[in-house]
């Protein structure tokens, strides 16, 4: 099997935004109770957060964390989670219908991200409040001083205002299952009016409109033209969100799903043009694809969790990843760098315990999921401008898609530190791939190592005791005459950092 490809400096799409390696911490099963936060736990700093997640978390290089939802977010007060802990309420949450003790809130996760080295994506409830609470939050969080807010804030221990730039308005409004759930109307009303008093507190920050749940949502892509009719000149931004997940057991189908996610963000932009051009507007909408991953593993042992009593933190969503699972996590980050030009912000939902790259043992060992390794990859490695490949590879029809390239790529020139990325992923499930890549143009570079990321088994999982999916960089690739030739083991994820 045999695929060519060519690379050029001046082929470029777009700069990359380091935003589309953000992630997802939500208060939903073990994420921060357990998670990030356990005051008992050996490694946990004065504030109880646990200091062996933090450094993962670093090591990642995430640059922004979503908060504190998802579904939970439209039901949240979040005057609850401020001021002396003791004083917080325990409250029924009804997203995930846990007791929600509020130990940690707005103050202490912002101290949390900055500790972590990641910003924060802030999330407004528009489910059962709206323009006033989610005014004051802003207010509370970004004015430096002399109000009713921002001095409540001071006396809650923290003197500087927390800065935050990017702002979600509101949840997944589209869905049946969101507490406060609307219509397209209704909701890009009450959208626009927030954003509108929100930006009147700090005009500098960024604002989120709501898109479809996924694809699959009877009113995608109506949903996204009805509210940006609305929203299209307050927002920044609209998200998109999407799971997948291998149901039915055929890995060719699960490995082409990236093209569904493409055809999704294609989707999104001709709609958002659309309404751009009926405006007349001058602003380019900017995509925000705040949650995505795989979600599936879970779904049985969540609907056994006995809801009763109302417990704190039981283990939800706790999705054990396979190595197939790490091949399609990798094949959805090329995705994002091929739309680089629109897609300016991603959240892999979601970080710690909740289907997620980091896991916990209660009181114990922090450990590391199949899908943390493209994560870290991609976060670490796929920085700076996104670069078109053309591609000639061989294909496949599957299930749902006709025509899959059997070589899935994308590629980042860093021009700072000079270096040449080339990530590539063969989907061919028993057959290795021979690559011949055109790099002329990058000339005195040579090839620094070839990560790989292979297993025999594409069921396998990683456990706290045994890591059986990691990568190794003996990866079998040349550069000779500007060319670069390699082997892609059968259903591998391979990354060709030149220098
Ligand atoms: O990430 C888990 C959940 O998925 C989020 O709470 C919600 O927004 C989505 O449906």
């Amino acid at each position: 099997l045999k695929a060519r490809m060519i690379v050029d400096k001046s082929f470029r799409i777009s700069e990359i935004d380091e935003r589309i390696y953000g992630s997802f911490i939500e208060h939903l099963g073990r994420a921060v109770y357990g998670g990030i936060y356990d005051p008992g736990h050996p490694t946990a700093d004065e504030h109880g957060f646990r200091n062996d997640v933090k450094q993962l978390i670093r090591d990642l290089r995430v640059p922004i964390v979503r908060y504190p939802g998802g579904n939970f977010v439209s039901g949240y007060d979040w005057e609850d989670g401020v001021g002396p802990v003791e004083d917080r309420p325990k409250r029924l949450e009804l997203a995930w219908r846990t007791l929600e003790p509020n130990y940690v809130g707005t103050n202490e996760f912002m101290r949390w991200a900055k500790d972590a080295g990641t910003d924060v994506m802030m999330a407004v409830n528009l489910g059962t409040r709206g323009i006033d609470a989610a005014r004051n939050l802003v207010e509370y969080c970004n004015h430096p001083g002399g109000s009713r807010y921002s001095d409540l804030r001071k006396q809650h221990g923290f003197a500087e205002p927390h800065k935050i730039k990017m702002w979600c308005l509101g949840n997944e409004m589209d869905g049946p299952w969101q507490i406060g759930h609307k219509t397209a109307e209704e909701y890009g009303r009450l959208a626009l009016e927030t954003g509108k008093a929100m930006r009147l507190i700090d005009p500098s920050i960024e604002l989120v409109s709501c898109g479809s749940s996924s694809t699959g949502m009877p009113t995608f892509p109506s949903w996204e033209a009805e509210t940006l009719d609305h929203t299209y000149e307050v927002a920044d931004f609209i998200s998109l969100h999407q799971y997948y997940g291998n149901r039915d057991n055929d890995s060719a189908n699960y490995l082409a799903r990236g093209m569904d996610m493409d055809h999704f963000i294609h989707t999104v932009i001709s709609t958002t043009d659309f309404i751009k051009a009926k405006k007349r507007s001058k602003k380019t909408m900017k995509l925000s694809f705040d949650e995505w991953n795989v979600w599936y593993h879970s779904n049985e042992a969540d609907a056994k969790i006995d809801r009763n009593p109302w417990s704190v933190a039981p283990p939800q969503l706790e999705d054990v990843y396979n190595f197939e699972d790490a091949l399609l996590v990798g094949s959805m980050l090329m995705t994002f760098l091929r739309r680089a030009d629109r897609v300016k912000s991603a959240c892999l939902a979601q970080l710690v315990n909740v289907i997620a790259p980091i896991m916990t043992e209660d009181g114990g060992r922090a450990w590391k999921q199949t899908i943390y390794y493209p994560y870290l990859h991609a976060s670490v490695y796929g920085r700076g401008v996104s670069l078109k490949p053309v591609v000639d590879s061989p294909k496949y029809d599957a299930k749902d898609y006709t025509d899959v390239p059997y070589l899935d790529t994308a590629v980042v020139h860093n021009e700072e530190e000079d270096t040449l990325t080339i990530f590539a992923l063969n989907r061919h499930l028993t057959e290795a791939l021979d690559l011949t890549c055109d790099v002329r143009s990058f000339e005195g570079y040579a090839i620094e190592e070839h990560i790989v990321l292979e297993n025999d088994d594409l069921k396998a999982v990683n456990t706290a005791d045994s890591e059986k999916v990691a990568p190794h960089n003996k990866g079998a690739s040349e550069l000779k005459d500007g060319v670069v030739t390699g082997r892609l083991a059968k259903a591998s994820w391979n990354v060709i950092r030149l220098r």
